[in-house]
């Protein structure tokens, strides 16, 4: 914690919930609002200095945790599209430079995320992929079912990504990072472990039930976890949602929930990230008419919760960006409703995704409360240059089959 820090002085607590302190792990965080990891600033497989620029000016303006870009694990299997980094040795230095930049604005708390494709890789005509031939990755060969695309993972195959996972963090933790993400939502590599649909296997990888599905997801977690000692931040990010189907479930009760947190914390996680569609939404409305997934979670384990969805703005990321379904502001409204939810005890920490995008000084200014002026989100223009840079053939996300 830098001693000029503005935005947190330590010795003085603040009334507000939102800009109050909290540690993950061992690591004092100045505030309640991250920044998630959104791919947007890779090209040639690797961060450009204009991500470094981006993600620095959003640290300068508060949140207290910056989570960098899905980057996969150096592979041949975790290679899709150029715009889509990938967090090895053959690119350390890019994002050596891009933790330098965040790190510097002061005592803003670091994250790298990784992330792999899984079975939604696919190669395409005209896309530079320097491993056309390798085929997609994933438990059962399935994005979801009764949707075949590459191969079952043999046990060696699941032997040599861990090692490229772990690899990666230890990349991570050598240019300064606080810790890393695992990306285990939204339909990708891991997630197709915890899905009932697409996790097949009769080995010891799948089975049942979440918490045994969560066997290759908690296997990556350890040893990151030996590789790295105990103060690096292991945050698992997790999600009902897919992007192939808004209505998918890998908890299908609460009580699913249990097991499978407490053996991703005996692996070494210490910080659930639950990636909503809607951060207040309710996870089992039968149940629990409040409640969200991050809050069932909160009833559950000791270790900090995060949780994001659509704050700030009328419609969810999977609508808006695959659907056209523009979102209006709503900022006002939802910092009232993500201060009640604080409160409440529903979580620890807020995501802030698109309407951080374009308003890179959100937090700032939800700390002045200056609601004047912020701009609106429209992927066209606030995405534009990242649209141009991938192929959207090469997309895999199905648009016949979503719920509501
Ligand atoms: C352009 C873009 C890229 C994204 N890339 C990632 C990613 O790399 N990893 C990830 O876990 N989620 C990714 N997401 C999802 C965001 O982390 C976040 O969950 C989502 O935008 C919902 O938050 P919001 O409603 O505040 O925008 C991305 C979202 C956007 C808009």
């Amino acid at each position: 914690m830098q001693p000029n820090s503005t935005l947190f002085d330590g010795n003085r607590p603040t009334a507000d919930a939102l800009f109050s302190p909290l540690v993950l792990n061992k690591t004092p965080v100045r505030n309640r609002f991250f920044l998630p990891a959104m791919q947007r600033g890779s090209r040639g497989y690797k961060p450009t200095v204009g991500m470094a620029k981006t993600l620095r000016n959003t640290a300068d303006n508060g949140p207290g945790v910056i989570i960098t870009e899905g980057a996969a694990p150096e592979h041949p299997a975790s290679y899709w599209q150029p715009a889509f980094s990938i967090l090895g040795k053959e690119t350390a230095d890019e994002w050596g430079h891009v933790v330098r930049e965040v790190l510097d604005t002061g005592d803003v708390v670091l994250l790298m995320q990784l992330w792999h494709p899984g079975a939604l890789r696919l190669v395409v005509d005209g896309i530079e992929n320097p491993y056309p031939d390798h085929p997609a990755w994933s438990p059962s060969g399935l994005i979801q079912e009764g949707r075949p695309n590459g191969v079952a993972m043999t046990t060696q195959d699941l032997q040599d990504t861990k090692n490229a996972y772990v690899d990666s963090a230890v990349i991570a933790k050598g240019l300064g990072a606080h810790g890393i993400e695992l990306h285990c939502a939204h339909g990708y590599l891991l997630d197709l472990f915890l899905w009932h649909e697409t996790n097949l296997r009769s080995d010891e990888y799948g089975g049942g039930t979440l918490v045994e599905r969560a066997s290759f997801p908690a296997e990556i977690i350890s040893a990151i976890r030996a590789a790295t000692g105990p103060d690096f931040i292991i945050s698992v990010r997790f999600s009902q949602w897919k992007e192939v189907d808004y209505g998918a479930r890998i908890a299908q009760h609460p009580d699913d929930l249990g097991p499978f947190l407490t053996r991703l914390e005996q692996a070494g996680a210490n910080v659930f990230h639950i990636s909503a569609r809607r951060f207040d939404a309710p996870g089992w409305p039968l149940l629990d008419p409040r409640r969200s997934v991050a809050s069932w979670v909160k009833t559950m384990t000791d270790l900090p919760v995060m949780t994001i969805g659509s704050v700030g703005l009328s419609t969810d990321l999977a609508s808006d960006v695959f659907d056209d379904k523009e979102p209006v502001l709503q900022v006002e409204d939802d910092v009232v409703r993500v201060r009640q939810g604080l409160d409440a005890g529903d979580f620890d920490m807020i995501g802030v995704g698109r309407a951080q995008i374009s308003n890179p000084d959100f937090v700032d200014r939800v700390r002045r409360g200056d609601y004047e002026n912020l701009r609106d989100f429209k992927k066209y223009r606030d995405l534009a240059e990242a649209y141009e840079s991938y192929s959207h053939e090469g997309q895999l996300v199905d648009q016949s089959r979503k719920g509501d």
